[in-house]
């Protein structure tokens, strides 16, 4: 029997292939734990060649975890975080940015998920009074937790207003690989919407592009704290056999799969969306990553979600939302597509 695919999220699928075949490639021996070893060194290399940029690079077990250390290295005392309401460190983490570093989230609202300058100018009122916390760091997500995207241009300005406040900006980067397949596909353009746009801190995913448990926080070193190291130790996100997810970002960064694999995900999106847009009904807009934020009436929404599993997004408009992942295939976006038309009675 073929095996069961969904478009709930990309972390219901599994692992590539390749990044199965470099974990067991790494499972030989004895090497130094905790990131002593070569592969973890050629990772770190990598990395800082993929950013341009003095960057320190720490390796973790989950994006939660990344976003504690990435946000803990960039805040001061008394700091707040801006956000906005969508954002999955308001929302899917549990609290854990506000019970691991005793931070206030700021959440501004926003109907695309995306901060903007004119929120930090209001938010700026704050600075230097005493007994208001100070909006210190803000954190974008990108692609977004409604699959939107801000264009290179958009972090720029961004960053350079966050600067002149003298706030310092992190991006949650769980998709940060569809995001670089869909503005240019390269390692330029990772360069230019991060660090060459002025981002001080990067979570960089991998688990959601096709890895087994593998994340990275990048950090400029000259904005970050030299302390970065020991606050992912004291936040339970330092792995003692480092050399599994080294492998894995040596294999994505070496041979370019991180974003052969985003590109893949992202056209099954575009794709699902072609054979579905001339139903007004969905209220689709085209995909900018991969996934997709369509309503449903009940009925049809409960059968298909009872035949094939996805999320609900927003239940008080019926909102849900379709996400493709590195291993969907055209034959389970025509078949879901056949599903969804078979449901809605078209
Ligand atoms: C935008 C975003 N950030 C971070 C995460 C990290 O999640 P996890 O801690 O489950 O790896 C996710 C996962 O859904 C996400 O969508």
């Amino acid at each position: 029997m073929a095996p069961q695919r969904f478009f709930a999220s990309d972390n219901f699928s599994g692992t590539h292939p390749r990044y199965l075949g470099a974990i067991d490639a790494a499972n030989s021996g004895h090497v130094v734990a905790y990131g002593g070893d070569a592969l973890t060194q050629q990772a770190i290399a990598l990395f800082q060649d993929l950013c341009d940029e003095d960057v320190e690079v720490l390796f973790t077990f989950n994006g939660t975890g990344s976003n504690i250390v990435a946000l803990g290295s960039l805040l001061q005392p008394g700091d707040s975080v801006v956000c906005t309401q969508w954002s999955h460190i308001n929302v899917d983490e549990t609290g854990a940015p506000e019970r691991i570093l005793g931070v206030k989230l700021h959440d501004v609202q926003s109907s695309t998920a995306k901060v903007t300058p004119a929120d930090l100018h209001s938010l700026s009122h704050n600075l230097g009074n005493v007994h208001h916390v100070q909006p210190g760091v803000v954190s974008i997500t990108q692609a977004t937790e409604l699959g939107t995207l801000y264009s290179i241009d958009e972090i720029r300005e961004l960053c350079d207003v966050a600067h002149s406040y003298g706030m310092r900006v992190h991006l949650d980067g769980a998709r940060i690989a569809n995001a670089t397949a869909a503005l240019g596909g390269d390692a330029n353009t990772f360069r230019a919407m991060t660090f060459g746009a002025g981002v001080d801190a990067v979570s960089f995913g991998g688990t959601k592009n096709a890895m087994m448990g593998a994340e990275a926080v990048l950090l400029r070193r000259d904005v970050a704290s030299p302390r970065a190291a020991f606050l992912r130790k004291s936040s339970t996100q330092l792995p003692s056999k480092m050399r599994y997810a080294s492998a894995q970002f040596v294999e994505a960064l070496t041979s370019g799969l991180w974003l052969e694999t985003a590109s893949h995900s992202n056209a099954m999106a575009r794709r699902m969306y072609e054979k579905l847009r001339h139903v007004d009904s969905l209220r689709l807009s085209p995909p900018q990553v991969n996934s997709m934020y369509p309503v449903l009436p009940g009925e049809a929404k409960k059968k298909l979600q009872n035949w094939n599993f996805f999320w609900d997004w927003d239940e008080s408009i019926g909102q849900v939302r379709w996400m493709t992942s590195w291993d969907t295939t055209e034959e389970d976006v025509d078949r879901f597509v056949a599903g969804v038309l078979y449901f809605l009675g078209e």
